[in-house]
C-alpha cells in the first residue's frame, strides 16, 4: 500500500517525502509544478537513496486521478497541493477557491471511489484569524481575513463533514505555524517565486545582496521589542509531524485537528539576529509601517500534538537559520 503525497514537489511536501521514504513508506507524488520544479524530485532521490512514483498533473484532472488510484493501491493521502500566497488570493479569489477547494473535492471523490479513507491535510495557523489570544488552542473559533485563509477554513469543514458521514474515515487537520529552515543536505528548501512576502525568504535576499534592506513591518506592537512575534518551526520537524499524523490515522477514525509549532514565539528582530549569527552575513533593516492584516503575536499551544501524536519539535531558531542559510546562500 502506498501513500499519495499531493504537492510533494513543494517546500513542505519534498521534506515530508524524504522523511516518509526514510520511514520505509511507499510513495506516489502528484504535482503540477505550478509552484515547484522537476529537479526537486532528483534531489529527493539523492538524499534518501530511494525511489517513488511520480504523476505530473493537476489534482482537478479527474481522469488523471482515476488512473492514479487504479494504478496504485493508495492507503492514505497527505494533501499539500494548494496555492498559498495571501496577497495573490485577494487579487485572484476564484483561482484560489477553484484550485484549493475544488482540487480537494476532486481528490476526495477519487479517494471515495477507490475506498481510501485517510487524509492528512495541510491547514494553517491563519485559521485562528484576528480575534483569538495566544497561545492558540485547537478548540478556538476559526475565521479568516482573505480567500487563502477561507480555503483552509472551508476544507477543514469539508473534512469534518466527510468524517461525520463515514465513520471509517480518518482526517488529521494539521495547522502549521511558520515553517522555515531546510534539509541539512542543503539540497532542498524553499524557493519562492518573485518578491517574497514572508520574512525568512526576504531576509535571505537581503543577506545575499539582492535587496539592500529588510522592511520591518511595525515596531510598535505590544510585544517585548515591538516587532511581530511568530512561531517558526523547522520544516523537517514539520515533516516528522506528518509521519506521526499518518501513524495516528492508521489507528484512529474520525477528525482530529492538531497544531504543529514549537510553542515559542520569536520576534522579527530576534530572527534577523539569529540569521546574522548563523550565516555571518549582515541583514540591514529599516522600520516600516505595519502590514495590513498582521497580528502582533501568533504562537501555538503544542500540548495536543504531544498528547495525541507523541510529536514535538526538536529544532530551535538557530538550527532553522543555519539550515536555511546553508540551502539559500550555499554556505
Ligand atoms: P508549495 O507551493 O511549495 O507546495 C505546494 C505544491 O503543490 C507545489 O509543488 C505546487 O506545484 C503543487 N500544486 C499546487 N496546486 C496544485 C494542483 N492543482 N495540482 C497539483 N499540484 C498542485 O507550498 P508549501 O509551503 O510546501 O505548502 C504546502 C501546503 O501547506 C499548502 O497547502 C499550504 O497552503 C500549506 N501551508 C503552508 C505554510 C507555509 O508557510 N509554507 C503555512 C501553512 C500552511
Ligand atoms: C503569513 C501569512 C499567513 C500564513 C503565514 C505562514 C500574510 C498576511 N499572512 O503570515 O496567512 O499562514 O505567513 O505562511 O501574508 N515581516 C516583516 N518584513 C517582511 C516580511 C514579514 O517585518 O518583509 C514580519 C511580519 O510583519 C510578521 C513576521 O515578519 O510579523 C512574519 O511574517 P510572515 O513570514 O509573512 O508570516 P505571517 O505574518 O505569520
Amino acid at each position: 500500500m502506498a501513500v499519495l503525497v499531493t504537492g510533494g514537489a513543494g517546500f513542505i511536501g519534498s521534506h515530508t517525502v524524504v522523511q516518509l521514504l526514510e520511514h520505509g513508506e511507499e510513495i506516489v507524488i502528484l504535482d503540477n509544478f505550478s509552484n515547484s520544479s522537476p529537479d526537486v524530485l532528483d534531489k529527493i532521490r539523492q538524499i534518501s537513496g530511494k525511489d517513488f512514483k511520480f504523476y505530473e498533473g493537476d489534482m482537478r484532472d479527474k481522469e488523471l486521478l482515476k488512473r492514479l488510484f487504479e494504478e496504485n493501491k493508495i492507503e492514505a493521502v497527505i494533501h499539500f497541493a494548494g496555492l498559498k500566497a495571501v496577497g495573490e488570493s485577494v487579487e485572484k479569489p476564484l483561482d484560489y477557491y477553484d484550485n484549493n477547494i475544488n482540487g480537494t473535492l476532486c481528490v476526495l471523490e477519487a479517494m471515495k471511489a477507490s475506498g481510501c479513507k485517510k487524509m492528512i491535510f495541510s491547514s494553517s495557523a491563519t485559521v485562528y484569524g484576528n480575534d483569538n489570544k495566544v497561545p492558540f488552542t485547537e478548540d478556538m473559533k476559526t475565521s479568516a481575513t482573505n480567500p487563502y485563509g477561507w480555503t483552509k477554513v472551508f476544507i477543514e469543514h469539508i473534512l469534518e463533514g466527510v468524517c461525520t458521514s463515514d465513520k471509517e474515515f480518518s482526517a488529521v487537520l494539521l495547522r502549521y505555524f511558520n515553517p522555515i529552515g531546510a534539509h541539512k543536505s542543503g539540497l532542498i528548501g524553499e524557493k519562492p517565486n518573485g518578491i517574497p512576502n514572508n520574512l525568512m525568504p526576504y531576509i535571505v535576499k537581503v543577506a545575499n545582496g539582492e535587496y539592500d534592506h529588510l522592511n520591518v513591518f511595525g515596531d510598535d506592537y505590544d510585544t517585548p521589542d515591538g516587532t511581530g512575534v511568530r512561531d517558526y518551526i523547522h520544516v523537517v520537524d514539520l515533516a516528522d509531524g506528518h509521519i506521526a499524523a499518518l501513524e495516528y490515522a492508521r489507528k484512529n477514525n474520525g477528525v482530529q485537528t492538531v497544531n504543529l509549532g514549537t510553542g515559542r514565539g520569536t520576534s522579527v528582530l530576534e530572527l534577523v539576529r539569529a540569521f546574522e549569527k548563523a550565516s555571518g552575513k549582515k541583514v540591514p533593516y529599516v522600520i516600516a509601517p505595519r502590514r495590513a492584516g498582521d497580528i502582533a503575536e501568533c504562537y501555538a499551544d503544542v500540548s495536543k500534538a504531544k498528547e495525541i501524536l507523541g510529536w514535538q519539535a526538536k529544532y530551535d531558531v538557530d538550527d532553522m537559520c543555519k539550515d536555511n542559510a546553508r540551502w539559500a546562500l550555499k554556505l
